[in-house]
This record gives structure tokens, C-alpha cells and sequence, in this order.
């Protein structure tokens, strides 16, 4: 009897450390029908038109062999916020980006990273856009290129994906064109990887990761663009790291303040078929990898306190593209990037 408990035990612990190898498939349904069976949940699950899902399909979309450890964060290089407090300062206790009426801006934009580990681009591009659109009170509300940062910058590996200290780097010494998502028609340089695989109505990926797109430094890839608007550049001023782990005080109030910031968490394989509500890890769950995604507000719901965040799989997947998740789940918020944008653009 012991020994079978022992057993168990190790089976248990052996399910939740193992993560899943060639091959093998995702039983959809299964997860699917755990989550929203349980009348506990607070989130609720989309099998997406799937019985079972390819792992290749999970290893087009997230960088699993991206791992993250709460120290690496304090490692990485870029200064952290010195957390200056005023006595009194108070912020909403819920507040998203998505309906506030403080601004007339547009952050309701959601991308699609398709076959390429661009999640980290699209999020702190993301962030700088909307940044950008508040410090000019809402005169320059186009797309920033993620497009340009992902072919352009020498230091990242392109659609394999990289740290998020090489883009911030770029983003401050050669900054971004303007350019939307794929199909906009917006700005200079949109997005050029086309959606595959992954969630509903979806032509299957060719390949397991996109190649990365040919940097094109002096043209504009839009033909549409030329005739409207400059093809600008616009730069960081700043940036800096806000950690979040024993008080998230202060990235919320820079969140409410100054607008998106971005953040990395881990991706369990329950968080792929999430459809709406507040997302928690269900135990059973598996770890896949890691994702940056842009936070755009945060709350508390039902005694349940949240954050809301924009991810970069298209509008079909989750609520139009966005999400919300429980605080202090898979280390989401903890570690913080907030971007200062030059309104100056050369
Ligand atoms: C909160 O409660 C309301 C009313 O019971 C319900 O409609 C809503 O779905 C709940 N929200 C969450 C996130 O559970
Ligand atoms: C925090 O303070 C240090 C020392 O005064 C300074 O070098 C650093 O730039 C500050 N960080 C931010 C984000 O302002
Ligand atoms: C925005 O909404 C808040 C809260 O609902 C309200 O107090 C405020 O007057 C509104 N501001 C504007 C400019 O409409
Ligand atoms: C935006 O509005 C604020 C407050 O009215 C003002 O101080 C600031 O200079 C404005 N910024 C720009 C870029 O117009
Ligand atoms: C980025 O800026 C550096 C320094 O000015 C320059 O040498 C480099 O060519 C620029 N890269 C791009 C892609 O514009
Ligand atoms: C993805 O990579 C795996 C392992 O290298 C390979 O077996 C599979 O055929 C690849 N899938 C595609 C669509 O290229
Ligand atoms: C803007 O685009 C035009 C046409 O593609 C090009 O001739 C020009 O060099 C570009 N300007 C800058 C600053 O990149
Ligand atoms: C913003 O950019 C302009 C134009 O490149 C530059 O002159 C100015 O110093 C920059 N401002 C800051 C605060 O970096």
C-alpha cells in the first residue's frame, strides 16, 4: 500500500515536471470538459473546433525551449524602477485601457504572431503605440512596425525569438517605422508573416517556425501607405523593469498613469483553449513555455482580483484576442517592462 502511494506520488510529480516530445498530441476535449465541468472555475474553455491538437502545433506558437527562473529576471540588464512612493496616491481599484474614458486612443488592436516567436515585439511595440498615443494626447494613434524590429535588428534572431533587452535596445538607439498587423493596409511596414495553424479556420503552418522577413530599411512595404502619411521614425527615451512579485502596487499605478506595459508568464497547455472569464491554471496542467503578452488593465471580479492582457494569437482565440488572469498565476505580472516614448519622431 505504501509502496502503490509512493508510486503514485512520483507518477504525479513526474506528470507535471515531463512536458510532452514529438508526437505526442494534446487531448483537447479532455481539458476542454475538465475546466468546464468544474463549477468552481472562473474561466471557461474553447476546444476551437479540436478533438486533440499537434504538438508541433504548440511549438509553432510558443518558444518552448524558453525557460524562465524569477532570478533570471533581476539578472537581466535595464534598471529597475526605484518605487518612489507619495504618501496618499491612490489608484482605481479596477481599471483597463480598453474602456476608460481618460483617453480617445485606440488599444483594442490585437496581432497575430503566427509561426514566429515575435510575442515579445508585439507586445512591447504594442505598449510603445499606445504610449506613444497618450503622450501626444491621442494626435499620433498609428501602429508602430513590428514588422521593421523583427527584420531589421541584427542582435535578435528574428522569428526564433529573443530576450526582450535586445528589442528594447533597438527601440532606443534606431526605433521603429510605422506599419500594422498583417492585411491592415496600415502604416509603412505591416506584418508580413501570414496567420497558420494554431485556432480556428486556419491554413496549416508550412513550417514549424516562419522565416524570418528581409529587412527593408528605405521603403515602405504598403503600397497604400506612401501616398498618406511620413514614414517617420520614432524611438524610446526610456525604459525600465518594474518587479512586481512581493508588491504590484507600482506597476499598476505605472500601467494607470502612463499606459500598457508588458510581461512574461508561464503558458500551461489549459491557457491555449481559453475562452473567457479569469484564466487559472488548472493542476493538472502542463507546462509548455513562456509569452510575453501587454497588459492593458487589471481588476477584481467576484472577490477574484485579476489582470487583463492583450495576447498575440488573433482575435479568434479568447475573449476578441484579450484575456484576463488570476493574480499571482503562472508568475503573470511579475516581472514588468514600461516603455517612455520620444514624441519627437526624425
Ligand atoms: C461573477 O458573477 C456574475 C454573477 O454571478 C457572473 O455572471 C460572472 O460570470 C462572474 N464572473 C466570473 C469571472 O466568474
Ligand atoms: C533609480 O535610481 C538610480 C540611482 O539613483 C538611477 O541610476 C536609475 O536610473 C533610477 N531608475 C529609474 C528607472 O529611474
Ligand atoms: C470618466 O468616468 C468617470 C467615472 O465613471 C467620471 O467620474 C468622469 O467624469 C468621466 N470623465 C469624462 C471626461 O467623461
Ligand atoms: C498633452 O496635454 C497635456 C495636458 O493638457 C499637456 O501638458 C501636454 O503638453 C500635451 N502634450 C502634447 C504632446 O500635446
Ligand atoms: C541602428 O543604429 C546604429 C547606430 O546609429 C547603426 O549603426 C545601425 O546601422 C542602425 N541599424 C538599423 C537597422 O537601422
Ligand atoms: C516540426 O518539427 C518536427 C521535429 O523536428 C518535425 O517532425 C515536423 O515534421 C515539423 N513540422 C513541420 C510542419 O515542419
Ligand atoms: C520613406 O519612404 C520613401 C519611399 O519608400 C523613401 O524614398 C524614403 O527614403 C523613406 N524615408 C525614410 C526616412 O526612411
Ligand atoms: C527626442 O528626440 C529628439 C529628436 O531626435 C531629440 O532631439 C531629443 O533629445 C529626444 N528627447 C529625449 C528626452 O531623449
Amino acid at each position: 500500500m505504501f509502496y502503490w502511494k509512493t508510486l503514485t506520488a512520483l507518477l504525479v510529480i513526474q506528470y507535471h515536471v515531463y512536458s510532452y516530445s514529438y508526437g505526442n498530441n494534446i487531448d483537447v476535449e479532455k481539458i476542454v470538459n475538465f475546466v468546464n465541468n468544474n463549477p468552481k472555475s472562473t474561466w471557461k474553455a474553447d476546444t476551437y473546433g479540436m478533438k486533440t491538437m499537434p504538438i508541433d502545433f504548440v511549438r509553432q506558437r510558443i518558444n518552448v525551449n524558453r525557460k524562465y527562473n524569477g532570478k533570471h529576471f533581476l539578472q537581466q540588464k535595464g534598471s529597475i524602477e526605484n518605487h518612489s512612493y507619495q504618501y496618499g496616491e491612490s489608484i482605481p481599484t479596477t481599471f483597463s485601457w480598453l474602456t476608460t474614458n481618460k483617453t480617445t486612443c485606440k488599444m483594442d488592436r490585437i496581432g497575430d504572431q503566427s509561426n514566429c516567436f515575435s510575442d515579445t515585439i508585439f507586445a512591447l511595440v504594442g505598449s510603445f503605440t499606445d504610449r506613444l498615443c497618450l503622450k501626444t494626447n491621442g494626435s499620433m494613434n498609428e501602429h508602430l512596425s513590428v514588422e521593421y524590429v523583427l527584420s531589421c535588428n541584427p542582435d535578435i534572431s528574428g522569428c526564433s525569438g529573443s530576450w526582450d533587452y535586445n528589442i528594447l535596445k533597438f527601440l532606443k538607439l534606431n526605433g521603429t517605422i510605422t506599419g500594422g498587423y498583417y492585411d491592415s493596409d496600415e502604416g509603412c511596414q505591416p506584418y508580413s508573416v501570414r496567420p497558420c495553424g494554431g485556432f480556428l479556420d486556419r491554413m496549416p503552418c508550412s513550417s514549424n517556425i516562419s522565416y524570418t522577413p528581409k529587412c527593408k530599411k528605405k521603403e515602405c512595404t504598403n503600397d497604400w501607405h506612401v501616398y498618406r502619411t511620413e514614414n517617420l521614425t520614432y524611438k524610446l527615451q526610456n525604459w525600465y523593469r518594474i518587479y512586481a512579485y512581493y508588491n504590484d502596487f507600482y506597476a499598476k499605478r505605472d500601467l494607470y498613469n502612463n499606459g500598457p506595459i508588458m510581461t512574461t508568464f508561464s503558458v500551461y497547455d489549459d491557457f491555449l483553449f481559453y475562452k473567457k472569464g479569469i484564466y487559472e491554471r488548472t493542476y493538472s496542467s502542463k507546462f509548455l513555455g513562456l509569452q510575453d503578452v501587454k497588459i492593458v488593465g487589471y481588476g477584481t471580479e467576484n472577490g477574484t482580483s485579476y489582470w487583463q492582457a492583450a495576447n498575440s494569437w488573433g482575435t479568434s482565440w479568447g475573449d476578441n484576442g484579450f484575456f484576463k488572469i488570476k493574480h499571482g498565476t503562472c508568475s503573470f505580472g511579475y516581472y514588468v517592462v514600461a516603455v517612455e516614448p520620444n514624441i519627437t519622431a526624425t
